[in-house]
């Protein structure tokens, strides 16, 4: 872990995600309104005094006409933001195809499309296709408004082509990307058919982060094995230029939750969520209702808890906040279905006429209501079958030091490296484990939840978000540095 370095005065950073941290809902031809998402990134930006942040996204939504596109640009330069319009045929292809069908399971381990080998191949080239044109269209963006001074920031595995393209406009463009999924090994990545095309977009940029020493070191021997490429220590050599990999763990602004326990609107909520689950314990889900996030294995471990040990059947209830996410992505709606059979047998094995164990819903919650749910869980079940760090963990861990519950947390997420010693790590595919896992936490005694809470929360409150992105911003400018120093010499 880097030691964050000083910075200098108001570093103008243009972020780039696929997503804009803003929702946006058309209210007529020319307005829109929009509802600022406050996730991870934007409170770790919005969080550093030193930087003044513009961010370039797709705003989420189809605006075919001018009037409406000229309305949405001029409403979103209120927030600092700059939307790319995609088409839907792109948002298709590149968005629910290459990105979240091809790129994300394959990140997951979860491997590639497997059905109808000659279609997928066919749709394979296509959606690559709109995949390099679509990063095209975020580097003209991003071509269109960098100052000299600035430093680009590059999010996530839907822009891997991207800093490829920026340094194709300006070789002296200092650009960072950093991945939020894990990077598998570099056997999983081999089988990609654009792998080599992928990594030296990749290794175009000046600074390489990802969350965790082991992804880090996957795609350094992506590049040694795949590409014949040198590894260093430093990062990865190819010809005499170093593009510099290193990990950066991401953490939460862990102020803000902690924060928002003492809003009487909060504490009023706690108060009633303890009422209704009296004489219960409460274990906690939240998840985009997304196949890595585990939660038909998790139901079913729990499930398999209430079978062994009957004395706990009502005392205990499992909610479970299913996030939808990507509902045109054929494999999640699937999901969908699945898990709503699995909740409602084991309601229909367990329920009685007044209560039922587990309480699914395929909704989000407001920050507020998210913060009191954490406040009063007993065990938190984060059992993701890969996740790159994975915040709820976090979240939850912020929002317990009055309660001091138990996190099971699965050890193939990234906050199982940080989060480990205080958790009680499980292999999410084993169920009898997971099982095992929740008589033990709902049978742990006071001192011990305390001791491994107590590790938690100073993690989570020491390596913060704020922490996280002045890291990698200060390492940023300073490979640039570097390299131009190389080049002097
Ligand atoms: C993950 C990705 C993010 C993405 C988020 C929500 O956390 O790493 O880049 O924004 O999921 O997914 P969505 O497809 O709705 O943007």
């Amino acid at each position: 872990k880097q030691e964050g370095r000083p910075l200098r005065q108001r570093q103008r950073l243009l972020v780039v995600a696929n997503r804009l941290p803003v929702s946006a809902v058309r209210r007529g031809e020319d307005s829109w309104s929009l509802d600022v998402s406050a996730g991870g990134l934007v409170s770790a930006l919005l969080g550093v005094k030193e930087f003044e942040a513009k961010w370039i996204g797709w705003a989420g939504v189809n605006v075919p006409d001018e009037i409406g596109q000229k309305a949405l640009t001029k409403a979103l330069a209120e927030k600092r933001c700059i939307p790319v319009f995609l088409d839907e045929e792109i948002v298709h292809q590149y968005y629910n195809g290459y990105c979240n069908n091809i790129l994300w399971p394959l990140f997951h381990y979860l491997g590639l499309p497997q059905e109808d080998r000659l279609a997928t191949t066919r749709s394979f080239q296509s959606q690559f296709a709109a995949y390099k044109k679509a990063n095209q269209m975020f580097a003209d963006v991003v071509n269109e408004h960098y100052k000299e001074g600035d430093v680009v920031w590059c999010h996530d595995y839907h822009l891997m082509f991207l800093p490829k393209c920026l340094k194709d406009y300006n070789s002296k463009m200092k650009v960072g990307w950093f991945l939020h999924t894990p990077f598998p090994s570099s056997e999983i990545h081999r089988t990609l058919p654009s792998r080599s095309e992928l990594l030296r977009s990749v290794l175009a940029a000046d600074l390489v982060g990802f969350h965790t020493y082991d992804y880090a070191r996957h795609f350094v021997s992506a590049c040694t094995r795949i590409l014949g490429l040198e590894g260093t220590p430093e990062g990865v050599e190819d010809q005499g230029r170093l593009t510099r990999v290193a990990a950066f763990p991401i953490g939460i602004d862990s102020e803000r939750f902690i924060r928002a326990l003492e809003v009487p609107q909060v504490q009023e909520h706690i108060r009633e969520l303890k009422e209704r689950f009296a004489g219960r314990k409460v274990m906690l889900g939240v998840d985009r209702l997304d196949m890595i996030k585990g939660i038909p294995q998790k139901i079913l471990a729990f499930e398999k808890f209430l079978e062994e040990n009957p004395s706990w059947r009502d005392k205990v209830v499992l909610l479970q906040i299913a996030v939808p996410t990507r509902t045109d992505v054929p494999e999640y709606q699937k999901l969908t279905s699945q898990v709503h059979e699995i909740v409602g047998r084991i309601n229909g094995r367990f329920g009685t006429l007044t209560a039922v164990p587990i309480h699914h819903l395929d909704r989000s919650l407001d920050f507020h209501a998210l913060c009191a749910l954490y406040a009063v869980t007993d065990v938190a079940l984060v059992t993701s079958l890969r996740d790159g760090m994975n915040l709820v963990s976090y979240e939850f861990v912020a929002c317990q030091d009055a309660k001091k519950g138990v996190l099971i947390l699965s050890e193939f997420a990234g906050a199982a490296q940080s989060l480990g010693a205080g958790a009680i790590l499980v292999n999410p595919w084993n169920i009898t484990e997971v099982a095992n896992s929740i008589a033990q936490a709902l049978n742990m005694a006071s001192e011990e939840r305390e001791k491994r809470h107590k590790h938690n929360f100073i993690h989570v409150t020491t390596h913060t978000a704020q922490e996280w992105a002045e890291t990698f911003v200060s390492e940023l400018n300073d490979t640039v540095v570097e390299a131009q120093i190389r080049t002097r010499e």
